[in-house]
């Protein structure tokens, strides 16, 4: 994402140098033009029935872009079904799913008339179907499958195995369908299932392609009228050079082969995929020491900043600015947190460094932001966008004084 003007690293037309004037580190910053580079390729091979997954990130000028590029929003709560309508999606464009949908949730949706409510329990069928006849509406919905196919990629985002929280066993198709016909306030207008993220294998789209398409047919037999296929997210995001390649036209060959004679509206919800490598965290370097033996450089990002390393043992490549030195060491990365799994990268050669200097985390737009937090009391880290020589802060997070502030004293202390 950086490029380099007499040897000063930019992003776009934007220097770095000026945004570290301008911005405390550590701090976020997602190349807009990139994110729509990324937006279009998707849609021209997949079409255009893209949903954004919010939850990978969430940031409002973020959501305005997706918008603006034309796509719709997949959310997971009320919360992120409100970032999604201000920052103007059209309820029609939102599906709103999760694995646990509160029934203030559930009410807020059927309020705002969205595309459809994706449901993951049976009982949350029922449920749904008792709060639109208390409205007086018909709710589209769809159902979340649980294909029971594994999706080979780490265990902490795999989700489409039988035993899994997610979706409905689809053992449970029957049942489905019975519950579905007796519920007179519901439209079963979809099936959908994502069966984990970070997926490479073309094998197993393509199980899971034929896996879904049966099951439609199964609902399209028993005269539920299935219009939408909803694939999930998940498309593979290449982090470290010995990560497997990743084809998204071989998707779409897999995508035309399994349903290219029917009938059925697909879609799909990637999140990780349209925004991972538009975003980077510039870190300065706080202090050096040698332990045992180890170069260690303590940054001011730390697990409070990027918790993926701490969290998934995912990698993330590191690289160095202002590094004119001509001698080269093997550092560890490791963040200010007092975790000693607050670490981002072990025996990364580097151009010797010293304190102040800054470096680059890189392939940090997709759940990077979302899920940092004020661990150790620490300020949430700033976002800044990018669009060819102008930028815009937007996210600055409010002072540490005034999240101490939000805790209450009560009366007897
Ligand atoms: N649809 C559903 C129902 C999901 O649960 C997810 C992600 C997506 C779509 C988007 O998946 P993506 O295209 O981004 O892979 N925090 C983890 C990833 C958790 C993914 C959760 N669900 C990480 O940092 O790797």
């Amino acid at each position: 994402m950086l490029n380099y003007k007499n040897s000063d690293p930019y992003i776009e037309g934007v220097s770095l140098y000026e945004l570290v004037k301008v911005c405390e580190t550590p701090f976020y910053v997602y190349s807009q033009e990139k994110i729509i580079n990324q937006v279009n390729k998707t849609k021209e091979i997949l079409g255009n029935n893209i949903f954004y997954s919010v939850k990978s990130n969430s940031n409002q000028a973020i959501l305005k872009l997706m918008q603006s590029l034309g796509i719709g929003a997949d959310v997971v709560s009320s919360g992120e079904l409100k970032r999604a309508l201000k920052a103007g999606f059209d309820p029609k464009k939102i599906i709103f799913e999760g694995v646990g949908k509160s029934e203030q949730d559930l009410l807020y949706a059927i309020h705002k008339n969205i595309r459809l409510i994706n449901t993951e329990a049976l009982e949350e069928i029922k449920l749904i179907n008792n709060l639109a006849k208390e409205k007086n509406k018909t709710v589209d919905i769809g159902v979340r499958l649980n294909p029971d196919i594994d999706g080979e990629t780490l265990s902490k985002i795999s989700t489409g195995k039988k035993t899994d929280k997610f979706g409905i066993d689809i053992d449970n198709v029957d049942k489905i369908i019975e519950l579905v016909k007796a519920c007179k306030s519901l439209n079963l207008v979809g099936i959908s299932c994502h069966i984990g993220s970070q997926i490479s294998k073309i094998e197993v789209y393509k199980n899971m392609f034929n896996q879904m398409k049966k099951i439609a047919d199964k609902f399209f037999e028993s005269g539920i009228m299935i219009k939408h296929i909803d694939l999930g997210g998940g498309f593979h995001v290449k982090y470290k050079d010995s990560d497997p390649d990743f084809n998204i036209e071989m998707v779409k060959q897999e995508l035309d082969n399994c349903f290219a004679k029917t009938k059925y509206e697909l879609s799909f919800e990637p999140g990780r995929y349209l925004i991972a490598e538009s975003g980077i965290i510039i870190t300065s370097i706080i202090t050096i020491k040698n332990n045992g033996g180890i170069d260690y450089l303590i940054v001011d990002a730390g697990m409070n900043t990027l918790i993926r390393p701490a969290m998934y043992g995912a990698h993330h490549e590191i690289l160095a600015i202002n590094s004119n030195s001509e001698q080269f060491i093997d550092y560890t990365i490791a963040g200010p947190i007092c975790e000693s799994s607050d670490m981002f990268s072990k025996n990364i050669r580097l151009a010797k460094q010293k304190i102040g200097n800054l470096l680059v985390i890189k392939n940090s737009g997709a759940y990077g932001k979302v899920m940092s937090s004020n661990y150790n009391s620490r300020p949430l880290p700033s976002e800044i966008l990018i669009y060819k020589d102008n930028y815009a802060i937007v996210y600055s997070p409010e002072k540490i004084e005034k999240t101490i502030e939000t805790d209450n004293i009560p009366s007897w202390l």
